[in-house]
């Protein structure tokens, strides 16, 4: 396929915003495409923060498989692009709603992740967030203070974290280029950032083999696959 790059040297901010698709060639299922995750498992038995308090056991089950997964996928082309861009051009952020932490496995810093990372928990009781990078299996479901441990995942009816917000909405409302990767654009506040970039005056692109709900509003759609058409798209 023939297509125009982008020149990356003409804009001042660079907005990367990701969703599943973007994971889905490295094999990481989507939530809502087929085979996606909500169509197998029901978010209110897993996803949400009375799932959590009802069944704790069976919610991290859940994420200890979705840690599995992600370790048996690894970035693709798409990854290594934005990576590579990140590296020549310190004005690149990503924004995502991956919780898989496929972007920094590509090497990528600046990811402002708007939904948390299945990489992180933390104590509701003692106030405090850490990594857990160890083994596919979150290390421990317990604190040391007894309470239930709780992925660090907005989960369905959470409010996102304010200080993560203002940092994206910083990041989106500055740049003068956004590109959105694999979102279907269904999920708020997310789904409004593409017309927020808008309203600020950015270009604004979508790469998804679907078009997604915001479609409509952006400069350009490129129809096809992260993993495809980022290589094609810059000259990295
Ligand atoms: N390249 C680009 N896009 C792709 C690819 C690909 N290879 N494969 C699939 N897609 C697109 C689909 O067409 C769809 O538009 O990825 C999108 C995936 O949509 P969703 O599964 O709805 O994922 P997402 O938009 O990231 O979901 C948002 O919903 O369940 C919550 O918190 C969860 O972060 C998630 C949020």
């Amino acid at each position: 396929m023939k297509i125009d790059s982008i020149n990356i040297d003409s804009f001042k901010q660079i907005v990367f915003f990701t969703g599943a698709g973007m994971s889905a060639e490295s094999g990481v299922p989507t939530y809502r495409g087929e085979g996606g995750v909500w169509h197998e498992y029901n978010w209110q038995e897993y996803a949400c923060q009375e799932a959590w308090e009802l069944n704790p056991e069976k919610v991290f089950d859940f994420h200890d498989l979705r840690r599995a997964e992600a370790l048996k996928c690894f970035p693709h082309k798409g990854h290594d692009v934005i990576t590579a861009l990140q590296n020549t051009h310190p004005n690149v952020l990503i924004v995502t709603q991956n919780i898989d932490g496929m972007h920094q496995r590509a090497g990528s810093e600046n990811v402002i992740e708007l939904h948390g990372s299945i990489w992180r928990i933390r104590c509701e009781k003692e106030g405090w967030v850490k990594e857990d990078l160890i083994t596919s299996n979150f290390e421990k479901r317990k604190c040391d203070c007894g309470t239930w441990l709780r992925p660090d995942i907005i989960w369905f009816s959470d409010m996102l974290n304010p200080d993560t917000v203002q940092q994206a909405n910083e990041a989106i409302s500055k740049c003068d280029l956004f590109i959105s990767i694999g979102t279907s654009g269904v999920v708020w506040p997310a789904a409004g950032y593409p017309q927020l970039a808008k309203s600020t005056g950015a270009m604004c692109v979508e790469v998804n083999p679907e078009p997604s709900e915001q479609a409509w509003m952006v400069d350009d759609v490129y129809k096809g696959k992260a993993g495809e058409m980022l290589p094609l798209l810059f000259d990295v």
